[in-house]
């Protein structure tokens, strides 16, 4: 039984690979390389003993879907594909839109005209926009997004909502991911942003590694534990056994319609308590300064987890400090390539 992996280069698709490999569900990998490396899926088969069939090729060329779907027939589609960038996505709306949403569209079309109606779709605590209640459960109002990207995400919430109520054999689960971060312990997957990281662990790391000078930490004034934001980290191998389980629930059960899931550990670290938790997993130094706050950025945001455990039998299992040491080792990996 195949299951059709869009963006499966990625960092989280790279993670979702192992885990569906290694439980036995053979993974069909359809990205264009646009933020990811074929050595990637290499390093896939190293830690798996098996190369993953790959498709280099974009979900919005309606022929590579064609010639996919004739070729391999996939049950389910996990759908990873997308630009994730916040700020970029300001500056270049009309890319996110048609990437994010355009090939979702081209996408849900061709999953149509081969009766596949089974989809897991990447989405974001983001389109939770400001919470109004922490921690944010599943049935907190969304569309408060304050970006392109945030609201690509929303859009496509949507769209497959309205899919599956059309169409009575719809199955769709949209896993709201709060923040990802570390690698897997092999040490040979991660993430390796290109150019200077947006987001706080890529840049913790490249600090801890000696690649950049110091952290900037982006206000100290919020109304939180020490004035710095707060988010829901989790391991990106727990958030990929997230994803298994909502292929094999999907694959197991019949439930049709939409469902949207949090994906989060339910607990809110601030930046500082990051960068002790590194230090202390690398046993490096990570300087940083006081600067003022992002725009954009919320004070804080955690999830209610408690729908995972209860509809997947998942909750996040790694740790802090594990977070931290796999996030260093992945690190001095890409430093030493
Ligand atoms: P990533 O950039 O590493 O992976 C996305 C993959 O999709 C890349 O390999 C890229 O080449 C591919 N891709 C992009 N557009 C494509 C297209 N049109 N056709 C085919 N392939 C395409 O990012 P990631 O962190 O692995 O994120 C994966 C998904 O999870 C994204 O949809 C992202 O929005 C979502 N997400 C990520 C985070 C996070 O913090 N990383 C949080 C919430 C949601
Ligand atoms: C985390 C905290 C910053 C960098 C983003 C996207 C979200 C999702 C995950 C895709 C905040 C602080 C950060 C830095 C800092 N991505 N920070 N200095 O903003 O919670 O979420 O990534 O779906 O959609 O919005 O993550 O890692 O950018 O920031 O002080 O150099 O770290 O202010 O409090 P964020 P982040």
């Amino acid at each position: 039984m195949k299951v059709l992996v869009t963006g499966g280069a990625g960092y989280i698709g790279t993670h979702c690979l192992v885990e569906l490999m290694q439980a036995g569900i053979e993974p069909v990998v359809l990205d264009n390389l646009s933020n990811a490396d074929p050595s990637a899926l290499a390093r896939v088969e190293q830690i798996t003993g098996q190369a993953p069939i790959f498709i280099e090729g974009d979900i919005r060329d309606h022929r590579v879907l064609e010639l996919t779907f004739q070729a391999h027939r996939p049950q389910a589609v996990l759908h990873l594909a997308g630009l994730k960038a916040v700020g970029e996505s300001v500056e270049k709306p009309l890319e996110y839109y048609d990437n994010n949403i355009a090939g979702t569209l081209q996408l849900l079309h061709t999953m149509r005209e081969y009766q596949c109606r089974q989809i897991v779709f990447s989405s974001s605590a983001t389109v939770y926009g400001d919470p109004q209640t922490l921690p944010i459960p599943e049935s907190a109002p969304i569309g408060g997004t304050t970006n392109p990207y945030g609201t690509s995400k929303y859009m496509i919430e949507r769209i497959l909502s309205d899919w599956a109520h059309a169409d009575p054999q719809a199955q769709v689960i949209a896993l709201r991911y709060f923040n990802p971060v570390g690698a897997h312990p092999s040490g040979l997957i991660g993430e390796d942003p290109k150019g200077l990281p947006n987001n706080l662990m890529p840049f913790i790391q490249k600090v801890a590694v000696g690649e950049l000078e110091q952290l900037s930490v982006f206000g100290d004034d919020y109304d939180t534990i020490d004035g710095t934001g707060v988010r829901d980290y989790l391991h990106v191998v727990d958030l990929a056994k997230g994803h298994l389980a909502a292929i094999q629930r999907m694959l197991r059960e019949s439930d049709t319609g939409f469902e949207a899931i949090n994906l989060g550990t339910g607990n809110g670290i601030s930046v500082l308590q990051m960068v002790n938790a590194f230090e202390r997993a690398s046993d490096q130094t990570v300087a940083y300064q006081i600067a003022p706050r992002r725009p954009g950025d919320i004070a804080a945001c955690y999830a209610d987890a408690s729908c995972a455990l209860d509809k997947l039998n998942w909750r996040a299992e790694l740790d802090l400090t594990q977070m931290c040491q796999d996030a260093w080792r992945w690190q001095q990996f890409i430093a030493g390539k």
